[in-house]
């Protein structure tokens, strides 16, 4: 399918890293769509090529080979504009609060700073984060870090939120409630949502999994009993 039904299409895909013998193949010939609206769960094993696909996805990185185009989505100087990005780590900046570090992505596309604020600070509510909007970074936990950094992809309203592991490296309640805040955040905004994660409770919560493996995307296994 082409038209804005679709966000991403991946043809082909390939990262190589290195040269020679050292030469890694982080994605080979991925090969899918994202289509408006959806919810895949991108899994695999450690050094499978999840982050690396997920940084192709966003337009972060280029491939080597093959394509990866957004027929759904605005560009702007060849990138793709309405993606939000979670990463793994929680990418907070230190000197900002909390209410200007969800209000920075507004910033850096030119909305006024006080429309930025206000709809920072409407962001953090919806997230139950109000109490923290004069916070520090370093005085949040790892899960409220990731609260937040999931408050300033719903400030800057995407089509797609593409997180990497979002919940990685939260205990089993705060991870559960991390996710519950993407899955309620993206459905709020109608946004579609690529996650990778290796926790199978994550991806058995959403839709479509793509299952990677050195690199590939493995094939959907077979219906057992399927003839
Ligand atoms: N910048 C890089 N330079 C060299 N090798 C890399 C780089 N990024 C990833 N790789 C390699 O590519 C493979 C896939 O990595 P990655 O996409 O990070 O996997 P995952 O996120 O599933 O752990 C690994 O073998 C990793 O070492
Ligand atoms: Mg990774």
């Amino acid at each position: 399918m082409t038209g804005v039904e679709t966000l991403v299409d991946c043809r082909g895909l390939t990262r190589l890293f290195g040269k020679g013998e050292a030469e890694v193949a982080a994605v080979r010939d991925v090969n899918g769509q994202v289509r408006h609206g959806q919810r895949i769960a991108v899994t695999g094993e450690s050094g499978s090529g999840k982050s690396t696909l997920l940084h192709l996805m966003a337009g972060l990185d280029t491939p080597t080979s093959g394509t990866v185009t957004w027929p759904g989505l605005t560009m702007r100087a060849g990138r793709p504009l309405g993606i939000g990005v979670v990463f793994q780590a929680p990418s907070l900046l230190p000197a900002l609060d909390v209410t200007d570090n969800v209000a920075l992505p507004l910033l850096l596309a030119d909305v006024p700073r006080s429309e930025a604020r206000l709809r920072a600070e409407q962001a953090l509510d919806r997230l139950g984060l109000t109490g923290l909007a004069s916070s520090t970074p370093e005085e949040l936990s790892g899960g409220q870090a990731q609260r937040v950094a999931i408050a300033r992809v719903l400030a800057a309203e995407p089509a797609l939120v593409i997180a990497d592991e979002p919940t990685g490296q939260l205990d089993r309640r705060t991870a559960t409630h991390v996710l519950d805040v993407l899955l309620a955040t993206v459905g709020s905004l109608g946004a579609a949502l690529v996650v990778s994660t290796h926790d199978p409770e994550v991806a058995d919560r959403l839709d479509v999994r793509w299952a990677m493996a050195d690199g590939r995307r493995r094939e959907p296994a077979p219906q057992v009993g399927a003839r």
